[in-house]
């Protein structure tokens, strides 16, 4: 493929979708032509499962049956959006993918991370280019989060200790992969998207 495919990645209110947003704009003021998407969803088919796994009670699905639905909507994502995309040779940043399944669904409840990869392998297959992976203490993630609550609360739900144990598979699972990059996300706005520049143009060169 002769694009760039970049995720964003991290806990619930670590920032990444405002720096997705960032990201997206001056890459595109520098003349790269970008498609910025995001999951669950990032294609009609998978914006219809998002609101089957983000809406409603927490206890509404087990982990397994997550694992299966959010991996449909990544691969109608793949097969609608970012493959097409990339084979036009553009920027695809998305706004989380699989290392979210392999974590929220593979590691917070219980050791499913088998039945994850093995998933991946079979219905997904690729990974992206170059990985941000957007760091926070949880209590601060959960309180940005909880402050601009509305109905995709699912996962919020879960409370404190599933986001820390999200957030310390997420720094364990860069830490196996040199596709990642590991952003400080304690900071201004601007702060964190000046050290994301400079870990997407350290790539880009
Ligand atoms: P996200 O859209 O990043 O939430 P927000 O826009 O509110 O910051 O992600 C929605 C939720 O979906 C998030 O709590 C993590 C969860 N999720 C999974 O559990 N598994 C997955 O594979 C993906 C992509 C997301």
């Amino acid at each position: 493929m002769p694009g760039l495919f970049l995720s964003l990645e991290g806990i619930d209110g670590s920032g990444k979708s405002t720096q997705a947003r960032r990201l997206a704009d001056r890459l595109r003021t520098q003349g790269h032509p970008v498609t910025l998407t995001r999951e669950p969803g990032g294609s009609p088919g998978a914006e219809e499962i998002r609101r089957l796994v983000l809406e409603g009670d927490p206890d509404r699905w087990s982990a397994e049956t997550e694992i299966l639905l959010f991996t449909a909507a990544r691969r109608d994502h793949l097969e609608k959006t970012i493959r097409p995309a990339l084979a036009r040779g553009e920027i695809v940043i998305t706004d989380r993918f699989a290392d979210s399944t392999r974590i929220f669904q593979g590691i917070t409840r219980g050791d499913l991370s088998a039945a994850v990869d093995r998933l991946h392998d079979l219905m997904i297959g690729v990974e992206p280019d170059l990985t941000l992976l957007f760091d926070l203490d949880p209590a601060k993630g959960l309180a940005r989060a909880t402050a601009r609550a509305g109905a995709e609360m699912r996962f919020e739900d879960m409370g404190l200790a599933f986001q820390t144990a999200a957030r310390a598979g997420f720094l364990a699972l860069a830490a196996r992969h040199v596709r990642f990059r590991v952003i400080d996300a304690d900071a201004e706005e601007d702060v964190v998207a000046a050290r994301v520049w400079e870990k997407v143009t350290a790539h880009l060169a």
